[in-house]
């Protein structure tokens, strides 16, 4: 008996290392499975570009491995499933919007002044931009960002508030209006701390008198010297995409055009181009509309780029008031659009292309109605393209 309780104790005793044996591999096995998940959840460093004073420099930002619920808008998904058609006589359109994913520029600066601090620049700058016998009054206005703290930078396609000065009917102070800035982000003179405007004095009618617009006749009027409050930069959908082979195709009335003068400054002017490190190598090709030759701006520089890049830019006019479309009426950019319609649609099949419209929000309906012909012409239909582009981060609209 005595014997044989030893013999328990002892038999007991040799399965202890086997117990811990299976206890450390279950440990082991599920220690594994947690590292596996928490390193593919965890947040991924990414090389992004800092744009601001010094542009060139890079920096690592942190940004969260986003895991989509839909499986057809994911830039690492190469292929999309085949698109509802509402015709079945026009193509299907998948083959044109392939990567269907809009970027986040998380790195654009936003709102570094609102409206309760906003940035008091001094305006250094501010001239007409029409010729003799043109209509109404169009002025390129440049503010000094140089004391901003922080400092007030921006890229192409962003836009700036501007707190006119004075109250108004109620006694409140004028609330902000909304400008697109017209420089790069090097400003006209390439040092880096300007900004610049390209503003239409509004102008109407009312009960036989003439009415002004508060802010946009302020900003005419102001003289070098005075001080302006500003707020921004705002705004991330008229960017520029970062590829230097992407196509752009500019549709612009009147001050839409501001923007269109930062990208093509951006991608044609010597200096800025020095400046930028970007070597813009597609097509850009520019849509304006004005209601008379003396209303063109910044015509002389739109000369100058046509001339040294052939190749790269190409420039469509549409003057209402000297030019008439194929119906007898105004030649409007949209008129223009149809008439180049084969080429258009050449340029949006290739998913390098962008499309900017910018200016009178009147034009929005007048586009999509050529835009919809000349889609037809290829096949196409342009009411389900244009969501697709536009969530491809490629159709980019900012009316006013
Ligand atoms: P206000 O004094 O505010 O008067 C405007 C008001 O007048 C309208 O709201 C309307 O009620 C009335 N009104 C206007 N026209 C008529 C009419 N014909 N008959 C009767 N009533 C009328 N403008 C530019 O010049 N350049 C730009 O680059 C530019 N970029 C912009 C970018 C964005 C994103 C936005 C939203 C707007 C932009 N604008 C631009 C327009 C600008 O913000 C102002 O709306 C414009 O300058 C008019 O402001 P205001 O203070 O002069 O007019
Ligand atoms: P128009 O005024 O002759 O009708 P600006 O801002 O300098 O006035 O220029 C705006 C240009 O856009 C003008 O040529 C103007 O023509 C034109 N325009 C006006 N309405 C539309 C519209 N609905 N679609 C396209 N262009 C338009």
């Amino acid at each position: 008996m005595v014997y044989s309780q030893a013999k328990v104790i002892a038999g007991g005793l040799a399965h202890i290392p086997i117990v811990i044996g299976i206890f450390y591999f279950i440990m082991t096995f599920f220690n594994k499975r947690a590292i596996d998940y928490a390193e593919a959840n965890k947040p991924k460093k990414v090389e992004k570009k800092v744009v601001g004073k010094n542009v060139t420099e890079k920096k690592v930002v942190e940004s969260k491995i986003e895991v989509k619920k839909s499986s057809s808008v994911n830039t690492e998904i190469k292929t999309e499933a085949p698109l509802k058609v509402e015709n079945t006589n026009i193509e299907t359109n998948s083959n044109i919007v392939k990567k269907p994913m809009k970027k986040k520029h998380a790195d654009v600066p936003v709102n570094i002044y609102r409206p309760k601090t906003p940035f008091e620049g001094t305006v250094t700058g501010n001239y007409s931009l029409l010729k003799d016998g043109a209509i109404g009054r169009v002025n390129h206005i440049t503010f000094d960002l140089k004391d901003s703290d922080p400092f007030l930078n921006y890229v192409e396609g962003q836009s700036i508030g501007i707190m006119p000065a004075g109250v108004d009917a109620n006694g409140k102070p004028h609330k902000l209006r909304l400008y697109s800035i017209a420089s790069t982000r090097h400003g006209d003179d390439f040092a880096g701390n300007t900004v610049s405007l390209c503003v239409r004095q509004l102008q109407y009618e009312k009960d036989g008198a003439t009415i002004n617009g508060v802010c946009s006749s302020y900003l005419c009027d102001i003289k070098p010297g005075d001080k302006v409050k500003i707020t921004g930069p705002v705004g991330k959908e008229m960017l520029l995409p970062d590829e230097e082979d992407a196509n752009i195709v500019m549709l612009a009335t009147g001050t839409g055009i501001a923007p269109m003068r930062a990208y093509l400054r951006r991608m044609f002017e010597a200096t800025e181009k020095e400046k930028n490190n970007w070597n813009f190598k597609g097509k850009a090709w520019l849509f304006m509309g004005a209601p008379k030759s003396a209303n063109l701006l910044y015509e002389e520089d739109l000369q100058r780029y046509l001339e040294k890049y052939p190749e790269n830019f190409k420039y469509t006019k549409a003057i209402s008031r000297e030019q008439q479309n194929t119906k007898g009426g105004r030649m409007y950019i949209q008129d223009r659009v149809l008439e180049s319609a084969n080429e258009i649609f050449n340029m949006i099949e290739d998913e390098k292309t962008h499309i900017y419209l910018c200016g009178l929000k009147g034009m929005e309906p007048g586009i999509d109605e050529a835009m919809t012909k000349a889609a037809e012409e290829k096949g196409l239909n342009w009411s389900e393209l244009r969501p697709q582009l536009k969530k491809a981060g490629r159709w980019h609209v900012e009316t006013y």
